[in-house]
């Protein structure tokens, strides 16, 4: 069988790790981007020149004429805020004929949103920390059989009819337990009835599309989102997302066989952030916590919520390689860390009296894990200008070196800034040869 020419980039920390600016650099030379988890709680900044662009559903693949972008089934669609999303697209001139919808992926729906937040408001100081768009319980939903998936925006009458099923229910919840008014089914149903004749031309059979372009040597690259800590088995549970971000999620979560998963990148800053509630070790509350923050604007894509904020965990790292089976990294905002007189990296946890290496199976122990920290001496040049690591001063490489060892993977990309130039490709890695087999594509 003919090897598959693919590259499935994923978050290996809790999120808002730069997938968006990475993934927008590499799906300048794929020819699908396909998603495979969450839905619109993700957000992707892309810079390309002037234009920010602001994504949640929509691939960063769309930026680039002419490349398939698709959303897998193991997504749950919000067809409101796509519809937005694409309308916002096409105002700035942006083809989004390429989208496909995988029609076994879940709808979102407005009670969703509802029951997100009233759920979090029972939980009180117990609660996880959402974006508040519904992720959960439409997971929630779907596994407990009563979700609504895209296949049904294709036919009004069936949507209507699978609504007119499951909004009882839901209605109960929301007024027995949440104090909520609950949904008329006649006003719900035509709230989304705009939506589906924009949305239902657009579903597919997303994973027959994608095996046809795999086997026919086309470049596939799985766009993850949230990252490894927020993975529903192997984040920091309960403070985690309802879907699973590891690698191996692009072949559940697109309808595909493991085999078609050749490279797996994970993608981390150079320090660590985290948005919502739960452990987070290496946390800095100190002054260098908030230059992290105010450098490396960490405020949320979709919430815009202040990130907490700290140093490089190396503990996380490399639990994270093994959870995704990593065969490279990208490390973004490293020009984030110039000007710091000194960077740390933690390269264990200290647990009482035991010093530990890799990461505790329970949340209990890891509020306990103190970091150890190895500290570097920081660098004043100003590094967004760098194309090539040995453009970089002695004492960024030298981090970059520690980031390596620690985590016992290459590292194959660095970002030095925003701008989808402001990248360096690491000669001779295995991510080179993806991005040079095949043609560049005009963006
Ligand atoms: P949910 O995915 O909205 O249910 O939120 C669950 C947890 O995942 C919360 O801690 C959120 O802050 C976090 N989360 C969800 N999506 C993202 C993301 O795209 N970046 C960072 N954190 C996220």
């Amino acid at each position: 069988m003919k090897k598959s020419n693919s590259l499935a980039v994923v978050g290996a920390q809790w999120g808002d790790e730069g997938k968006g600016k990475v993934i927008d650099y590499l799906a300048s030379v794929a020819d699908v981007v396909a998603r495979f988890q969450g839905g619109n709680n993700a957000g992707h900044t892309v810079v390309y020149g002037a234009n920010i662009f602001k994504l949640h559903h929509v691939p960063s693949g769309i930026l680039n004429a002419g490349t398939l972008c698709l959303l897998g089934n193991g997504m749950v669609v919000d067809p409101l805020v796509l519809v937005e999303e694409l309308a916002e697209l096409q105002k700035r001139g942006i083809d989004t004929s390429n989208l496909r919808i995988s029609g076994k992926a879940h709808l979102n729906m407005a009670y969703h949103k509802d029951l997100d937040e009233a759920n979090e408001k029972l939980l009180g100081e117990k609660k996880i920390g959402t974006t508040g768009r519904g992720i959960g319980p439409a997971y929630a939903d779907k596994i407990m059989r009563r979700g609504i998936r895209a296949i049904d925006m294709t036919a009004y009458e069936r949507f209507r009819e699978r609504l007119a099923g499951i909004l009882p229910l839901q209605n109960r919840f929301l007024k027995e337990i949440y104090d909520h008014a609950g949904y008329d089914l006649d006003e719900l149903a035509e709230l989304y009835r705009p939506a589906l004749e924009k949305l239902g031309p657009m579903v597919a059979d997303s994973s027959q599309l994608l095996v046809e372009n795999l086997n026919g040597g086309k470049k596939v690259l799985f766009e993850g989102a949230q990252g490894a800590l927020l993975d529903i088995d192997h984040g920091t549970y309960p403070y985690v997302t309802s879907s699973s971000t590891v690698a191996a999620a692009a072949a559940t979560g697109n309808g595909i066989g493991p085999q078609h998963i050749s490279q797996a990148l994970g993608v981390i800053k150079a320090y660590t952030t985290r948005v919502g509630e739960g452990p987070f070790p290496t946390e800095d509350h100190t002054e260098a916590g908030d230059q992290l923050r105010e450098r490396g604007n960490e405020y949320g894509t979709t919430t815009g919520r202040p990130r907490r904020c700290g140093w490089f965990d190396g503990v996380i790292a490399r639990y994270a390689a093994m959870v995704n089976g990593l065969t490279g990294l990208a490390v973004t905002k490293l020009d984030v860390l110039s000007g710091m007189d000194e960077v740390n990296m933690a390269v264990s946890y200290r647990c009482g009296e035991e010093v530990i290496n890799n990461f505790p199976l329970s949340i209990e122990e890891l509020k306990e894990c103190e970091p150890v920290y190895r500290s570097f001496p920081g660098w004043d040049e100003d590094i967004s200008r760098a194309r090539r690591l040995e453009d970089l001063p002695a004492a960024a490489r030298n981090f970059l070196d520690a980031i390596e060892e620690s985590v016992g993977i290459k590292i194959e990309l660095v970002s030095v800034g925003p701008d989808r130039s402001q990248t360096i490709i690491c000669k001779g890695s295995n991510l080179e040869s993806w991005i040079a087999s095949g043609q560049q594509k005009k963006s």
